[in-house]
């Protein structure tokens, strides 16, 4: 390893960043997005240049992390696992040391979480885990910034996510950690988190199978898709376990009256959320949506910007 890669952060996973980084940083996106909609120009990137790697599809994290390398004066590369030489078998370790010689950071989405990990320790310039299996940490960065600006600190609250114990609900695990709330995972029987992150986790997320229970009393009521991308041979055996954790308006009712209700999208209405839920008034998804810009510019500016 050389200094530079010595010395480069990355963001593989939320606890990648420290308490007090990822509140300033949180606090930075929501200014980021004053900016913009006063329309201020704010071009510290100047010929730098974003490569993304997608295995798998994306609407949101494409076009937040494109058009914010575009607002920050910079570039973003699209690049799909398939129409490069990584879909041809080139090893991550050689795509790494390639790609960070000529990029100032790295985006991924791919399935195991080892891959971005082995592209970090052989990259020069930061790695941001775009989504893998396991992880999904830009997410988390946009939903708290959500949670901020609606209802204020989520320190000490309750948040409860219902349905797969994915990437997503993972995710949530170590925000919890973060940023000190309480979470109730709520969850079919066999579809449980990862036990390793629980028990690192355990002193704030407890884990049930009763959907009404774990949203008892419930500031913000989370939930994702039953089959994520990977499993949709998986989607019709789901359907019918995953029935009984769809959030609907009895879940909604058993949390606080002015809790929220997230989703990272996209949403299948019917299945895991109602349009009732989904399309309600404690619904903040699409401001969530929006925030992974915003969030996502203030992360991009603590990875390439000398930190004061
Ligand atoms: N929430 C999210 O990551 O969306 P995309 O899959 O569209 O990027
Ligand atoms: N759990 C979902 C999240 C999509 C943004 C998936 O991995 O497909």
């Amino acid at each position: 390893m050389d200094a530079r890669q010595a010395r480069c952060r990355h963001f593989l996973s939320l606890l990648d960043l420290s308490a007090r980084e990822a509140r300033g940083l949180l606090a930075r996106a929501t200014e980021l997005k004053g900016m913009l909609k006063a329309g201020e120009e704010y071009r510290p990137f100047p010929n730098r240049t974003l490569a993304m790697i997608f295995e798998k599809s994306s609407t949101r994290t494409r076009v937040s992390f494109e058009v914010g390398m575009v607002q920050l004066g910079g570039h973003a590369l699209f690049l799909s696992a398939r129409d490069t030489q990584l879909g041809r078998g080139e090893p991550i370790e050689d795509s790494a040391r390639v790609l960070s010689r000529m990029v100032d950071a790295v985006m991924i989405r791919t399935f195991d979480h080892a891959i971005v990990e082995r592209f970090a320790a052989h990259s020069q310039v930061p790695v941001i885990n775009g989504l893998t299996d396991r992880l999904h940490p830009c997410q988390l960065l946009a939903d708290v910034q959500t949670y901020l600006e609606h209802r204020g600190d989520i320190r000490g609250r309750r948040v409860t996510w219902i349905g797969d114990g994915n990437n997503m609900c993972h995710s949530f695990m170590e925000a919890a950690q973060l940023f000190d709330f309480e979470l109730r995972v709520a969850c079919p029987e066999g579809f449980e988190p990862d036990a390793d992150l629980h028990a690192a986790v355990a002193g704030r997320c407890s884990i049930l199978h009763d959907p009404l229970q774990a949203a008892e009393g419930a500031d913000l009521i989370v939930t994702d898709v039953w089959a994520s991308m990977g499993q949709e041979e998986e989607q019709a055996r789901r359907e019918t376990l995953f029935a009984p954790f769809q959030v609907n308006d009895a879940v909604m009712s058993r949390a606080a009256k002015d809790a929220l209700f997230m989703h990272c999208l996209p949403a299948h209405r019917g299945e895991e959320v109602t349009a009732s839920v989904i399309d309600g008034t404690q619904s903040v998804v699409w401001e969530e949506a929006e925030n992974r810009l915003h969030a996502q510019k203030a992360l991009l500016e603590f990875l390439l910007l000398p930190q004061a």
